[in-house]
């Protein structure tokens, strides 16, 4: 890696604790206006200062985010279909000009290992990081997990692998039982996505496992911005990415209102 691949990485993953925790915001692009998501600008306004990274769109950056705000920004640069459509028809939306125009400290794509299109999404991580190894911008391959497919140590290895091999410089996944296996299956920091809301203790457990078990952070989305207490959410998750606080004492700090 040179020096603007690894710079900009060390925006993203702090390296005083090799840890993350990058809030997402990027679900629009093929959810729409989403529960939490409704008004970006209002959600992330109050949660910046406190996200190690955003992971956003072109679109929402523009709209949503004052550009004068302390922000390393993760661009989501893949897209096409819909909820209504075939989700892994994805191709890259973004081009590297404009994610270096925008100031991104890394660019992120979904694949589809195990679904109808994944051979097209693995290949176009490909190009991904063909393209962004020529600009030193990091890539997060994102293993998105199609309804049909189990979210398991054996799938979740496999699509995390696949994302290594082809070259991404980080990969995000779900947890799963035995994510230690993921984990060592992976040459590259694994930062773990929320998944669908659930009670918040349930989800600072979930994030303390994962990183008992080897993630380099998280990537979270709806366990944050639709929590009752968002701001308190994400300094607990603060709390146990960076500090190796207890679910007990995060949760308490998800408690101060
Ligand atoms: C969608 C994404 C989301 O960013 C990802 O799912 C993280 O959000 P959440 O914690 O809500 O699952 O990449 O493809």
């Amino acid at each position: 890696m040179d020096f603007g691949m690894k710079n900009r990485l060390s925006h993203i993953i702090k390296p005083k604790t090799g840890k993350t925790v990058m809030l997402a915001v990027d679900h629009g692009y093929f959810q729409g206006p989403t529960t939490g998501l409704k008004d970006v600008r209002k959600t992330v306004t109050p949660l910046i200062p406190l996200a190690d990274c955003l992971f956003i769109t072109r679109g929402m950056l523009r709209t949503s985010v004052d550009p004068k705000s302390d922000v390393v920004l993760c661009l989501r640069v893949s897209g096409g279909p819909s909820i209504l459509g075939e989700l892994s028809n994805e191709d890259i939306t973004t081009s590297m000009e404009e994610a270096i125009r925008l100031n991104a400290s890394g660019v992120g794509m979904s694949i589809y290992v195990g679904a109808s299109n994944e051979d097209r999404t693995i290949s176009n991580l490909g190009r991904l990081v063909n393209e962004a190894e020529r600009y030193g911008m990091p890539v997060l391959a994102v293993t998105a997990v199609g309804k049909e497919m189990a979210r398991d140590a054996r799938y979740l290895g496999l699509a995390c692998r696949i994302a290594a091999e082809i070259g991404a410089h980080f990969v995000k996944t779900y947890y799963c039982e035995e994510f230690h296996k993921v984990v060592e299956g992976c040459p590259v920091p694994i930062v773990m996505a929320g998944g669908k809301k659930i009670p918040e203790k349930n989800a600072l457990q979930m994030t303390a496992n994962a990183i008992k078990e080897g993630a380099s952070g998280v990537d979270m989305g709806r366990n944050i911005f639709q929590s009752d207490n968002p701001v308190g959410m994400i300094k607990a998750i603060k709390a146990i990415v960076h500090k190796g606080a207890s679910v007990e004492e995060a949760f308490e700090i998800y408690s101060k209102k």
